[in-house]
């Protein structure tokens, strides 16, 4: 089945208002219009850059969609420093990035916590884009697969298959993420595979072959098109890469 491939950027805690808006206007300058017809391309700026971001991607009239990089799965309330999901919806995210390592290893959000998040953007019309993925010592113990698919499982647990199909998932090894160290294409299939056939035990294999499965951890413009020819890689999730506007859209070509 051939999925429509996704390239979206993370672009961290990067870029102020000024930077943000200048690397959006680079992206929408150098984005030939009718590639965004045969593939999917999306921007996740920090909160405050969501909104001017926006505003030149409407400007310039380029289909590239906004995402942002987290929320919290309560929709108002006494939770300091939060975002909610309609806030980011009222800017118009169509994408919200759930589960990145950085903020499983660095903030303590757990399994429960992206099933959460999941589950209320999936109920808002937010595509969830769900991170997973092992540290160097998982892999090194050869304990990658289970570890990844319980990963897979946790974060769809009470979801049913319709909604499934709105959710994105990326697998990020841990060891990979700004490393400079890219996963082989073979090494990224495997758990790519791995993880579609754990959506088709959850599921079933139509809602599993439907599903969009990106790679993320240094992925470039030079390794771009060999990640993106396997087959059950069906886009990336960059973070370096895509603060340099002439890199990410190469890496966009490269999934045409
Ligand atoms: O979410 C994408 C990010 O974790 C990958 O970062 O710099 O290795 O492309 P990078």
């Amino acid at each position: 089945m051939t999925r429509r491939k996704l390239i979206a950027g993370n672009w961290k805690m990067n870029e102020t208002v000024p930077e943000a808006v200048v690397l959006a206007q680079e992206i929408s300058n150098l984005m030939e219009r009718d590639w965004l017809e045969m593939v999917d391309v999306a921007v996740c700026p920090p909160f405050v850059d969501l909104k001017p971001v926006k505003t030149v991607l409407e400007f310039d009239r380029v289909d590239i969609a906004l995402g942002a990089q987290n929320v919290y799965w309560e929709p108002a309330g006494a939770f300091t420093g939060e975002i909610s999901i309609p806030m980011i919806k009222e800017i118009g995210c169509t994408f919200c990035i759930v589960g990145h390592s950085e903020r499983r290893n660095l903030f303590g959000e757990t399994n429960e916590d992206v099933n959460r998040k999941a589950r209320a953007l999936i109920e808002a019309g937010i595509a969830p884009i769900v991170c997973v993925g092992e540290s160097l010592s998982v892999r090194d113990e050869g304990a990658y697969l289970d570890y990844v698919t319980a990963q897979v499982r946790a974060a769809f647990a009470g979801i049913d298959g319709d909604d499934a199909r709105t959710t994105v998932v990326a697998y990020e090894p841990v060891w990979a993420i700004g490393t400079g160290r890219t996963a082989t294409p073979e090494q990224a299939e495997e758990v790519c595979a791995a993880i579609r056939a754990c959506l088709a035990d959850l599921y079933d294999e139509a809602t599993a072959a439907a599903m969009r499965i990106l790679y993320g951890g240094s992925m470039n413009e030079g390794n771009a098109a060999l990640l993106l020819a396997e087959a059950d890689i069906d886009g990336g999730l960059i973070g370096g890469a895509a603060l340099k506007a002439g890199s990410f859209i190469e890496i966009v070509k490269a999934a045409l």
